[in-house]
């Protein structure tokens, strides 16, 4: 079956290595899903005082979500957390009260560093945050990618091959997990 993913890129930076290798593993994918790359860096800052006129970045985004049968999260590691916006995003999407759009989806998780533990402890930090969303998290495997220059390529490609088996072998997993969890 085909999967339409909801994608989270936790950089807003252009040349992001986390949206270059959430466009790597979208290749990976073939022809099994398209990724939805959703649009955070417009969403105001949560104030629990606008959850009655719910701003319409907001909306947006959950409805994004709601239509996708997954959400992947590709987030790097800032100060050995998550970054200020994609906490935002979610925040966001789980509100107001009774109506979090992630309620129940499948997820994943993965990120980049270029630090030797390639973003562990954000993804920790990030694991926390969506169970209590009610995302059903993919426990394993995990995948902490150290990046270095020439890692990802133009068009997506994983030069190093032991990199991409591994990739592949995540993206493969998360397939099965998504169709076992999924809603329909
Ligand atoms: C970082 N970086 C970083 N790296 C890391 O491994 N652990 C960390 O705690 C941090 N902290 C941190 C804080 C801030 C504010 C910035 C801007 C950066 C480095 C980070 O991994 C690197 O900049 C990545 O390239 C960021 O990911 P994108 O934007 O390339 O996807």
């Amino acid at each position: 079956s085909h999967y339409k993913i909801a994608v989270f890129v936790g950089s807003l930076r252009k040349e992001s290595i986390n949206r270059q290798l959430a466009h790597a593993l979208e290749k990976l994918a073939g022809d099994r899903a398209s990724f939805e790359y959703i649009k955070i860096d417009d969403i105001p800052l949560y104030n629990q005082d606008h959850d009655k006129q719910f701003p319409a970045q907001g909306t947006r985004m959950k409805g994004q979500v709601r239509a996708a049968d997954a959400v992947l999260f590709v987030t790097p590691e800032y100060n050995r957390s998550i970054p200020g916006v994609l906490k935002n995003a979610i925040d966001t999407a789980s509100r107001p009260y009774g109506d979090n759009a992630f309620a129940g989806k499948p997820a994943a998780v993965i990120g980049s560093s270029i630090g030797a533990i390639g973003s562990a402890l954000a993804q920790q930090h990030l694991r926390n945050v969506l169970v209590f969303v009610n995302l059903a998290v993919m426990a394993q495997p995990e995948a902490f990618v150290h990046y270095k220059e020439g890692l990802i390529e133009a068009d997506g490609t994983i030069s190093n091959e032991g990199t991409r088996k591994f990739l592949q072998d995540y993206m493969d997993a998360f397939l099965d997990w998504i169709q076992v969890h999924h809603k329909g």
